[in-house]
């Protein structure tokens, strides 16, 4: 089997700590840029993942489990199509233990549709969450990407600055209206420092 089916029930666990759990484990193994992201970003996405839930009244169980997993496709090397895999990985892992179908089915739309680059419609409240908390973790985190372009990527300081803005431009893309609302001045303010030097 592919992926660890934890018996959270048996465990008498919360079915998102186990998640979490997975997810720590899952990222000791990780040898790739994803390496650190388990703290770096995992956890602030979750962090604001169930703030922004409960500011909108969206499921904050189903939110949580999918801001765990929504990167698992990158931890695992298939960054490319980590939306897909991610989704696919969600069934497997949560039917393996016993989650019910309807919330397996919001949390695979919320994984699928959190891709900024793809323009894939949200079509749910909780696929909104993830998606905004995924890039309010890149914008509020702009020493984290620093740290992904210099010393990971190995990039030279234009070319850093290059990376981050581009990235901080695509994950203000796709935020919701809600969520452009609570970070613009922040934003704004990253873009100004992120400014090319005459
Ligand atoms: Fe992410």
């Amino acid at each position: 089997m592919w992926f660890r089916a934890d018996n959270w029930k048996e465990k008498s666990m919360n079915i998102a700590k186990a998640v979490q759990e997975h997810m720590l484990e899952e990222s000791k193994k990780c040898k790739n840029d994803y390496r650190d992201a388990y703290v770096e970003h995992f956890v602030p996405v979750v962090k604001y993942a169930k703030q922004l839930a409960k500011e909108v009244g969206a499921d904050q169980e189903v939110v949580e489990i999918a801001a765990w997993l929504h990167d698992i496709g990158s931890i695992h090397g298939y960054k490319d199509v980590h939306h897909e895999y991610g989704r696919d990985y969600a069934q497997k892992y949560l039917s393996g233990v016993g989650y019910p179908q309807d919330k397996i089915d919001m949390v695979k739309h919320a994984i699928y549709a959190h891709r900024g680059s793809k323009s894939i419609e949200r079509e749910t409240k909780e696929a909104e969450c993830v998606a905004d908390a995924d890039a309010f973790s890149h914008i509020y985190n702009v020493v984290s990407l620093f740290r992904l372009a210099f010393k990971d990527k190995q990039l030279e300081t234009d070319d850093a600055r290059e990376f981050v803005r581009s990235k901080l431009e695509r994950s203000h893309k796709k935020l919701s209206t809600h969520a452009r609302g609570i970070i613009d001045e922040y934003y704004s303010a990253a873009m100004i420092i992120l400014r090319e030097e005459d």
